[in-house]
């Protein structure tokens, strides 16, 4: 395995459209791993390829530990309710945001043996769901953040 380097909001690849990944390879399981690794090294919940510099529409996401999910061609079958809450982004370091995402999700992903799943998150997981799949169409949550936090706040731990 092999940890990837992170890009940041300067880069431009974080504002490009991913394209579909259309067979799941090897290399498609080895950045799989990869991902996951540089994500928990990161203390990150989620991870998406542009990220990484690989625009392909491909996420890892491990709200709670141990509890992972890879994600080929996520696309947002469902949304219900709302939730007002703190969102940061491993590109973008020691920045948080106020966002308003849905309560609830449901995702529809192919797994990495290729077969089509769904899933429903709520609370964390719907909001790391909806942050990583924006990643795929270029969007960043600062774009749609009600307001950033000063250090201040960000220290305090609340809002
Ligand atoms: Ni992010």
């Amino acid at each position: 395995m092999a940890y990837l380097k992170i890009l940041t909001d300067r880069d431009p690849v974080l504002r490009k459209k991913c394209r579909e990944v259309d067979s799941i390879t090897s290399r498609t399981l080895t950045l799989l791993d990869d991902m996951l690794e540089t994500m928990r090294r990161a203390n990150g919940v989620g991870l998406a390829g542009p990220q990484v510099g690989v625009l392909r529409r491909i996420v890892v996401i491990e709200c709670e530990p141990g509890e992972v999910y890879e994600l080929i061609n996520p696309t947002i079958i469902q949304k219900e309710g709302v939730q007002t809450g703190r969102e940061g982004c491993l590109s973008i370091p020691g920045r948080v945001g106020i966002v308003t995402r849905p309560e609830k999700v449901t995702v529809e992903a192919t797994d990495r043996n290729g077969v089509r799943r769904t899933i429903t998150g709520t609370g964390l997981l719907a909001r790391a769901l909806c942050h990583e799949i924006d990643h795929l169409d270029g969007k960043l949550y600062t774009d749609i953040a009600e307001r950033m936090l000063t250090d201040e706040e960000i220290e305090k731990g609340d809002d």
